[in-house]
């Protein structure tokens, strides 16, 4: 068992990591005080495997316990959705003193998170991830948010949980290309702040892939302590947080001049990490073998390097819709080498045309 601290003063929380931890959430949220009525929120796939369980450990310690069950999938991520949620929460009484649990993956978190952040302007939100995504990005660090029809995420807030729970045996359900995903952001850790970390990925890479728990449970501990240091430092995103952002740039114009169905969102970062490693070194920013590693632990964890179905035209209006794009220049988080990155607005728009040229031929710089 693992546990990290998030430190944000009135708004502090703790992360449990452990295998088979879930047991103990009754006890973990009557300590946190949180008593009353709770809604927990998950996913059909997610509620088929763990909602009758999460329910009797809440009933048991105490709590009045609804299960809500969305469709998984981004499409519940939406305001019709949360309307939905809004009223059985209305319905079952739930008042300040109850609290919104969401038990799955991101589009469970962020939007039970958001419910749990305007329902009453506010209750007690627990996380309990279910996907590796969730356990090391999602479910830490206070976004919660809906998509409109015209944007992902556009309707949010920053709302930290009292409490994340994550049990690492609920990833032996996790269908693969789901935990490769994961394993995307995990990277990600390792280039944008700890090379120590990106060893250990390259040591440990087949215990990682068979989901060995020890390693499992140190990789999610290490990634969930990189992202709570980075929220520390700047929880609403103005300067540090934005590193978070490494390959996210090309990823979402990968994602979003694809539909959202092409490629899942750690596929399309690992391509957009790349790419921004290719793109690092063409401004001589890194050497060479610092784009080399990227690649091979990319490709180790069975991820992909290129979008050959994406055009370079397509992509170059999404980057500039970026939602970190400021004053009409895409902000670049760029690597100088493995654990540091840096934060660059002027690159010329033929070096990014050039870069997406090379992330969308199947072929290796
Ligand atoms: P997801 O929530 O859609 O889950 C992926 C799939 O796995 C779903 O079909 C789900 O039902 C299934 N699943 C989940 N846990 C399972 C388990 N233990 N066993 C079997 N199946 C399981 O996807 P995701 O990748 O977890 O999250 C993506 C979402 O997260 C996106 O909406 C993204 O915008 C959001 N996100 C938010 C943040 C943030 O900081 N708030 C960060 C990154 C991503
Ligand atoms: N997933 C990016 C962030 O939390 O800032």
């Amino acid at each position: 068992v693992a546990e990290v601290s998030v430190n944000l003063g009135v708004n502090s929380y703790t992360i449990h990591i452990g295998s088979g931890i879930i047991a103990s959430i009754g006890q973990l949220m009557c300590k946190m005080e949180l008593t009353n009525k709770v809604l927990i929120v998950s996913d059909d796939n997610v509620s088929k495997l763990y909602g009758d369980y999460v329910v009797n450990l809440l009933s048991q310690a105490g709590f009045t316990v609804e299960l809500f069950s969305v469709a998984p999938g981004e499409d519940s991520k939406s305001m019709r959705v949360a309307m939905e949620l809004y009223t059985r929460a209305i319905e079952m009484g739930l008042d300040r003193s109850s609290s919104i649990v969401a038990l799955g993956g991101g589009v469970v978190g962020d939007l039970a998170g958001f419910v749990a952040a305007t329902y009453l302007r506010g209750l007690s939100f627990v996380q309990i991830p279910t996907t590796l995504l969730a356990q090391v990005d999602s479910s830490v660090g206070g976004k919660v948010a809906v998509n409109h029809e015209l944007g992902k995420n556009l309707i949010g807030a920053f709302y930290q949980p009292r409490l994340v729970v994550i049990d690492i045996d609920m990833l032996n359900t996790l269908p693969d290309r789901e935990l490769y995903a994961g394993l995307s952001e995990t990277i990600k850790y390792g280039i944008i702040a700890d090379q120590t970390l990106f060893n250990y990925f390259i040591d440990n890479h087949q215990q990682i892939l068979v989901k060995e728990p020890v390693v499992l449970t140190e990789i999610i501990r290490r990634c969930c302590e990189i992202k709570a240091q980075v929220v520390e430092r700047d929880e609403r995103e103005s300067c540090v947080r934005m590193m978070l952002n490494f390959g996210h740039t090309i990823a979402h114009a990968i994602e979003a001049s694809t539909g959202f169905s092409l490629y899942n969102h750690g596929e399309a970062v690992a391509i957009g990490m790349y790419g921004a490693a290719l793109l690092s070194y063409q401004l001589g920013l890194c050497k060479k073998n610092v784009v080399d590693d990227i690649s091979m632990i990319i490709e180790k964890f069975k991820l992909p390097l290129f979008a050959p179905e994406c055009k370079v035209d397509t992509l170059l209006p999404y980057l500039e819709r970026d939602k970190k794009t400021v004053g009409g220049k895409t902000k670049w988080v760029l690597v100088s080498s493995v654990g540091q990155v840096k934060i660059n607005s002027d690159v010329p728009e033929n070096i990014i045309r050039h870069i997406l040229e090379q992330v969308t031929h199947k072929q290796k710089a």
